[in-house]
């Protein structure tokens, strides 16, 4: 009798076990957890072949991750407390209210993949919230060491645009910035992990003689240089200096923002910078967590599907943590005061020049 109740349990639980583990097979034979994500997958093929150039980690996987954060962010209870609209979050409405939000002062450059993805939200059926998120995660795929981002499906229309001054500048202090994000509801560890988006990134407009030029050595690779070189010493502008926003750089053609220069060194920020350096599983962790928040800003993620199984499992990292040539543990301005900077390797050879991002 024993034997036989357990044999019915066993069965039981082997059924509703392959009810929790069922996948929708879509028309294209892929699968994926949920039937609703299926429309999903033309509108990674058509991003991935037209968008990101067959697959690529370069400028529009950057701006079209940039452009996560910048519809999202836009995002503030402290406004609403004051009986004021607080912007929508990660509702499109920089797509939707675009002669609104683009001319926005830290919106410089956004204009470009804001109006190279509007076709793609014309075309495909779906809102521009749910596209901006997706091909930023979609983006960030094609990028070798990130981790595979969250995806929820089924952001409504955005109403409203997005009231100015929500959006962090490189010129703002320290204090600035963590109040900004802590209005959104972003502890300063999770500023610093939302950062390594400046891994995969590049600037067009801080200096405008010399656009294309990246935060750290390898912009198409999703690894811990951007925390390693934002701790060297500044010595050079890469272009004409001066510029709002910029301060020097350790290397000729690598640009450093402000804001990234002094959360390096701040003591509310600069322990968890450094905590980066060679824990790449704890910065693919932390980014994953970080924008999975910021992806449903002022959203009610009851009413998402989740269809992260449809984002294409990322690339192993390339390389290995390192100091560029020419450069030692000297050149390292220590911030962190209760752990030391990680010893590192440096690359052999000569002092080397970092390339410009390509532009498509
Ligand atoms: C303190 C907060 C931040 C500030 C002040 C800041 C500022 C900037 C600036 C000034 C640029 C260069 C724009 C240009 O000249 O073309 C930039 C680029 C970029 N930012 Fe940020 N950012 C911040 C946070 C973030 C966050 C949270 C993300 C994403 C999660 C992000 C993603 C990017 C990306 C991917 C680029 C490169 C775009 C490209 O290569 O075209 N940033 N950021």
């Amino acid at each position: 009798m024993a034997s036989k109740i357990l044999a019915t349990l066993l069965a039981l639980a082997a059924v509703s076990n392959a009810a929790l583990v069922r996948k929708a097979t879509c028309s294209d034979g892929r699968t994926t957890a949920n039937a609703a994500c299926c429309v999903l997958f033309p509108i990674l093929d058509d991003i991935q072949e037209v968008l990101f150039d067959g697959g690529e980690c370069g400028e529009e996987v950057h701006e079209s991750l940039r452009l996560t954060f910048h519809d999202a962010i836009g995002f503030s209870p402290a406004l609403t407390k004051q009986g004021k609209f607080g912007g929508g979050g990660a509702d499109g409405s920089i797509i939707t209210f675009d002669t609104i939000e683009t001319p926005f002062h830290a919106n410089g450059g956004i204009d470009d993949i804001v109006d190279a993805q509007k076709p793609f939200v014309a075309k495909h059926n779906i809102s521009a919230g749910d596209f901006i998120q997706f091909a930023g995660a979609v983006g960030v795929s094609n990028c070798p060491g990130a981790p595979r981002l969250q995806f929820l499906f089924g952001r409504p229309a955005a109403k409203q645009a997005s009231p100015d001054l929500l959006i962090p500048e490189p010129f703002d202090t320290v204090t600035k910035i963590l109040a900004r994000f802590g209005d959104a509801g972003f502890s300063p560890a999770e500023v610093v992990a939302l950062l390594a988006s400046h891994s995969v990134a590049a600037a067009d407009h801080v200096d405008a003689t010399i656009p294309g030029t990246p935060f750290d050595s390898t912009p198409g690779i999703f690894d811990s240089q951007f925390f390693i070189e934002t701790q060297l010493r500044g010595t050079l502008f890469p272009g004409t200096g001066g510029n709002q926003g910029e301060v020097e750089s350790p290397l000729r053609g690598e640009i450093r923002l402000q804001s990234d220069s002094d959360l390096a060194r701040d003591s509310r920020t600069s322990c968890e910078w450094q905590s980066f350096v060679n824990n790449q599983s704890k910065l693919q962790n932390a980014f994953k967590a970080a924008m999975a928040k910021l992806a449903v800003l002022g959203q009610d993620t009851s009413k998402l599907v989740d269809c992260s199984d449809v984002i294409p499992v990322p690339k192993p990292l390339v390389g290995t943590p390192h100091l560029p040539a020419g450069l030692t543990h000297n050149d390292i301005e220590q911030a962190c005061a209760t752990a030391a900077f990680p010893t590192l390797p440096t690359d052999p050879g000569p002092v080397t020049s970092v390339p410009p991002v390509p532009s498509s």
